[in-house]
C-alpha cells in the first residue's frame, strides 16, 4: 500500500521562519487559557493557507477536510475576497452604525437578496454566539413570551445565551444560562427511537416539541431554535417534514421560529443555499456566522421587518458589528459562491464522497452511519453495529492516521466518535477522491496494517 497523493497545486508556499511548533505550544501553555483546546497527539501548527489546502511550520501540505472550522466557505486566502479586505483596510478601516457607510447598507441588501420570503432585515454581529443570543432577544421582545424551545444534542455557541441552548453535557458549565430553555428529542434517524425507514419519524420527532409546549412551558413560548443540520453533535441531518410540524406547533403558541445557519448555510448543503430549504420552511430569524465571512469575524441576524422592528424599542448597540472591511469581505463572499457556482460544487462532490463513504460503511464494520449533504458530511464510529456504542478512541485515532497522511478533519457528537468532513466548496473531483482514499487506508491501518509507505510527492509541495 502506498500514501495516497494530495492532489498538485500551483501555490507555492512562502518559507516559513517563525517560532516553531513546540515555542509556540510552550507559549500557549504559559500566557493562554488552558481551556482553548488544540486537536491532535502532536498539535499542529498552520502558518498559510490557499484555497482548499494549508501548510504546516514544516511546509507539509494539507488538504483542509474541515474548511477552518466550517468557517472557510470559498476558500483559503480567497484572491477576491483578500481584495475586497485590502482595498477597505487601506481606505477606512473602522466606522461604527453611528454614521453611514455604503459597505454595510449594499452588503444587508446583498445579503437580504437571497433569503425567502420577508427575511430582509440584517442586524450584523461578530460571532455565531452573539447571533443565536440577538435571535433570542428578539424572539422573546416580539412575542412578550420568554420560554424557548431548543433540540438535544444541539450546540449554538459559548456564551450565556448560547450554552443555555445548547444541549450537550460537556458544552455546558454549572453557571446559570438555561432558564427557561427546553431541549426537545433529537430528531436523529440512527440514534432516536424513530428511524430512516420511518416515513412518519418527522410528524413523530415534532410531536416532542408540542409535549414540551404543552407540559414544561406556560403554553406560549418565545420560540423554537434549531440548527439546519446539527453540526457539532455530529451532523444529524432531521427527517423530511420535521421542521414543518414544528414551526407549525411553535406557531400555534405564539412562538417565532429561529434556523441557526452557522454551519448548514451559503450553499453548503448543495441542494439548497440555506439549510432549512432542504426541510421547506421559512423561518421567522435566521442566524449565520462562520462561513458568511470566510474566516472573518462576521456574523448576522436576518428577519423580517415586523421582527426586526423591536429592537428600536430600547437602545441596542453593537461596536464592531457592520465593519465595513468584514461587510466588504461578506459581499466578496457572496459573489464567489455565486461566480464559482460553489453550491453546485458542493452538491456534486458531496454526492461524489458519500457515495464513496457508503461503500467504506460496506467494507469496514467500525462506520457505523455515513450521512450529511452537500459538503456537509459526517461517519459515525460504533464499537458493535447493533449495540452502536461509539468507538471514541478509534475515532481520533482514525483522525490522527489521516492527519498523517495529509487530510484534516473534524469531529463531533457527544462521544466525539463523529468524523466531520466539511472542507472549502472549492474542492476539486481529485481531491475527493483522496479524502477516500485516505480514509481507507486509515480504515486498513485501524485493522492492523501498518502505516502506507510513502511515495515520492507528485505535488509541488506536500
Ligand atoms: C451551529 C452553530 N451555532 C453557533 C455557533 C457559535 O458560533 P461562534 O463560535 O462564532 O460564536 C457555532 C459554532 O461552532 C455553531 O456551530
Amino acid at each position: 500500500m502506498t500514501t495516497p497523493t494530495l492532489p498538485a497545486t500551483s501555490h507555492q508556499p512562502k518559507a516559513y521562519s517563525g517560532p516553531s511548533a513546540d515555542q509556540v505550544l510552550a507559549l500557549r501553555k504559559q500566557f493562554v487559557n488552558p481551556g482553548i483546546f488544540l486537536y491532535y497527539k502532536k498539535p499542529l501548527m498552520l502558518v498559510e493557507g490557499k484555497m482548499q489546502y494549508v501548510w504546516d511550520d514544516t511546509g507539509k501540505r494539507y488538504l483542509d477536510g474541515l474548511g477552518g472550522i466550517v468557517t472557510i466557505s470559498v476558500g483559503h486566502c480567497h484572491p477576491h475576497v483578500v481584495e475586497a479586505a485590502r482595498k477597505q483596510n487601506e481606505t477606512l478601516q473602522h466606522s461604527t452604525t453611528i454614521y453611514l457607510h455604503p459597505n454595510l447598507a449594499e452588503y444587508a441588501q446583498k445579503l437580504a437578496s437571497k433569503m425567502p420570503g420577508d427575511l430582509k432585515v440584517c442586524y450584523f454581529v461578530n460571532s455565531g454566539s452573539e447571533a443565536n443570543d440577538l435571535a433570542l432577544l428578539m424572539a422573546r421582545a416580539y412575542t412578550g413570551n420568554y420560554d424557548v424551545i431548543a433540540l438535544r444534542n444541539s450546540y449554538h455557541g459559548g456564551n450565556v445565551a448560547g450554552m443555555g441552548l445548547t444541549a450537550h453535557s460537556t458544552w455546558k458549565f454549572n453557571v446559570p444560562h438555561s432558564f427557561g430553555a427546553h431541549h426537545a428529542l433529537a430528531p436523529d434517524p440512527y440514534r432516536g427511537p424513530y428511524g430512516r425507514n420511518d416515513a412518519e419519524a418527522g410528524k413523530k420527532y415534532a410531536a416532542d416539541v408540542k409535549q414540551l409546549i404543552d407540559f414544561a412551558s406556560p403554553g406560549q413560548v418565545a420560540g423554537f431554535i434549531a440548527e439546519s443540520i446539527q453540526g457539532v453533535g455530529g451532523v444529524i441531518v432531521f427527517p423530511d417534514g420535521y421542521l414543518k410540524h414544528v414551526y407549525e406547533h411553535v406557531r400555534a403558541a405564539g412562538g417565532v421560529c429561529i434556523a441557526d445557519e452557522v454551519q448548514a448555510g451559503f450553499g453548503r448543503t448543495g441542494t439548497h443555499f440555506w439549510g432549512f430549504e432542504t426541510q421547506g420552511v421559512i423561518p421567522d430569524i435566521v442566524t449565520m456566522a462562520k462561513g458568511i465571512g470566510n474566516g472573518c469575524p462576521l456574523a448576522a441576524v436576518v428577519t423580517t421587518p415586523q421582527i426586526a422592528a423591536v429592537l428600536s424599542k430600547k437602545i441596542h448597540f453593537n461596536t464592531f458589528g457592520g465593519n465595513p472591511v468584514v461587510c466588504a469581505m461578506g459581499k466578496a463572499v457572496l459573489e464567489v459562491i455565486e461566480r464559482e457556482k460553489l453550491q453546485e460544487n458542493s452538491l456534486k462532490l458531496g454526492q461524489r464522497v458519500l457515495t464513496g463513504l457508503e461503500k467504506l460503511k460496506a467494507k469496514y464494520e467500525i462506520i457505523g452511519d455515513v450521512r450529511g449533504k452537500g459538503l456537509m458530511l459526517g461517519i459515525e464510529l460504533v464499537k458493535d453495529r447493533a449495540t452502536k456504542e461509539p468507538a471514541k478512541a478509534e475515532c481520533a485515532q482514525v483522525i490522527e492516521n489521516c492527519r498523517e497522511m495529509g487530510l484534516l478533519l473534524g469531529k463531533g457528537g457527544l462521544s466525539g466518535s463523529v468524523i466531520r468532513f466539511a472542507p472549502p466548496m472549492c474542492i476539486t473531483q481529485a481531491d475527493a477522491d483522496f479524502m477516500l482514499e485516505v480514509f481507507d487506508a486509515a480504515f486498513r491501518q485501524l485493522e492492523g496494517e501498518k502505516p502506507p509507505k510513502a511515495r515520492p510527492a507528485l505535488a509541488i509541495s506536500s
